[in-house]
């Protein structure tokens, strides 16, 4: 644990936690460096927010140790572990104005009036609120809000700030420039934060690194670009992004190369698994092309077209029972192909994942 301590600004060693009968931390470990932007990743009831609330300090875990800075803090109440935190709704003080809501960290911990101000017009520039300073909170949009929640809990200067959820009452277009916006602001500041959200895209946009949970585990730690390239299991597979996805049977195993037979037609990718194995292969939607233009090729039937802009998704005619899906995505429809249409998918060995069959 002495090695896990050191590798991280935060680090959560063996982390558990029981409601009930319900195990909703399960054993959980977790090192984020300083200065890094990490999301917890997965569906709702996974156990995000219980983890972020033992960081903070409102939940003890049942066993396990938390530690920031080399420090454990696993004891410590929450107003003594110097963490921000912006909640879903905000929690914004609604009788008070944009910069007494910012001040009110500062007061709580005895800051001088004359060295909170400076500190607050600080913070409302970093939001860029400068100008919004009088108005009473209730007078702000919803981004407005949002923005002035993350000034509050900068302004203490806290050594790991959480954010749970923290644009789930947005609209989609507001939501998209807030993460942008989020994600350089604190790399401006260089501070430590953990994000939760259930949404994949939007982990996929702000983060450093993005840890998947599943039933109160991380199931994979990892960058977007690795996560989404390389995930380690059918379950990340299926929370990051779509894929086509084809059960099958290692028929042949040489050299970290495997021929799966599946339902379509034999498919090579790399991997290690001994023939006879029972598998899934899987590729994203962009690594397939309509063709014979790369190794592996399957004929298929397209179900459903949808056009989405910038790229048209071909939905395939596949079994709707078992593991077998599909989409690919094409820059563009080529004439001629619709609902019913007859194709043939190609796509390289090398974009060709397996997983054993679950
Ligand atoms: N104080 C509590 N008492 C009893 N059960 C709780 C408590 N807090 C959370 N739970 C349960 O623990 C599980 C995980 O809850 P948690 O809030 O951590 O999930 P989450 O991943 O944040 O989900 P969501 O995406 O819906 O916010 C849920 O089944 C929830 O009902
Ligand atoms: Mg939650």
């Amino acid at each position: 644990m002495a090695a896990l301590q050191q590798a991280g600004h935060l680090t959560v060693a063996g982390a558990s936690k029981r409601f009930g009968a319900a195990l909703v931390l399960d054993d959980l470990s977790l090192a984020v460096a300083k200065g890094e932007f990490v999301s917890l990743l997965g569906p709702s009831g996974c156990g995000k927010t219980t983890l972020l609330r033992c960081i903070a300090g409102l939940l003890r875990p049942d066993a396990g140790h938390i530690s920031v800075a080399g420090r454990d803090i696993t004891t410590l109440p929450a107003h003594r572990r110097n963490v921000g935190v912006v909640f879903q709704n905000y929690a914004l003080f609604p009788h008070l104005t944009v910069a007494e809501n910012i001040a009110f960290g500062l007061r709580a911990q005895g800051v001088s009036k004359s060295e909170s101000a400076p500190r607050v017009a600080e913070a409302l520039a970093l939001v860029r609120m400068t100008e919004h300073a009088g108005k009473p909170v209730t007078a702000l949009s919803g981004g407005q809000q949002q923005r002035v929640a993350v000034a509050r809990a900068l302004v203490v200067r806290p050594s790991l700030l959480l954010l749970d959820e923290p644009f789930s009452a947005l609209d989609r277009k507001l939501r998209e420039t807030m993460q942008v916006e989020l994600k350089h602001l604190l790399r401006e500041v260089g501070i430590t934060a953990i994000f939760v959200t259930h949404d994949q895209e939007e982990a996929l946009v702000v983060s450093d690194r993005i840890a998947v949970m599943n039933a109160g585990r991380i199931e994979q730690l990892a960058d977007p670009a690795t996560l989404y390239g390389r995930p380690a299991s059918l379950y990340v597979l299926d929370f990051v992004g779509q894929s086509t996805r084809l059960a099958g049977q290692v028929t042949e195993a040489a050299g970290g190369m495997l021929a799966v037979q599946t339902a379509l037609g034999p498919v090579r990718a790399p991997g290690q698994f001994a023939p006879g194995s029972r598998v899934v292969v899987a590729v994203r939607p962009e690594a397939v092309v309509l063709g014979e233009a790369a190794e592996n090729r399957i004929a298929a039937r397209v179900r459903e077209v949808s056009f989405l802009g910038s790229r048209t998704q071909l939905h395939l005619d596949l079994p709707e029972e078992g593991e077998d899906r599909g989409v690919v995505e094409l820059p563009r429809l080529p004439e001629g192909i619709g609902p019913g249409s007859a194709v043939t998918l190609a796509f390289r060995e090398a974009d060709t994942m397996v997983f054993p069959a679950p």
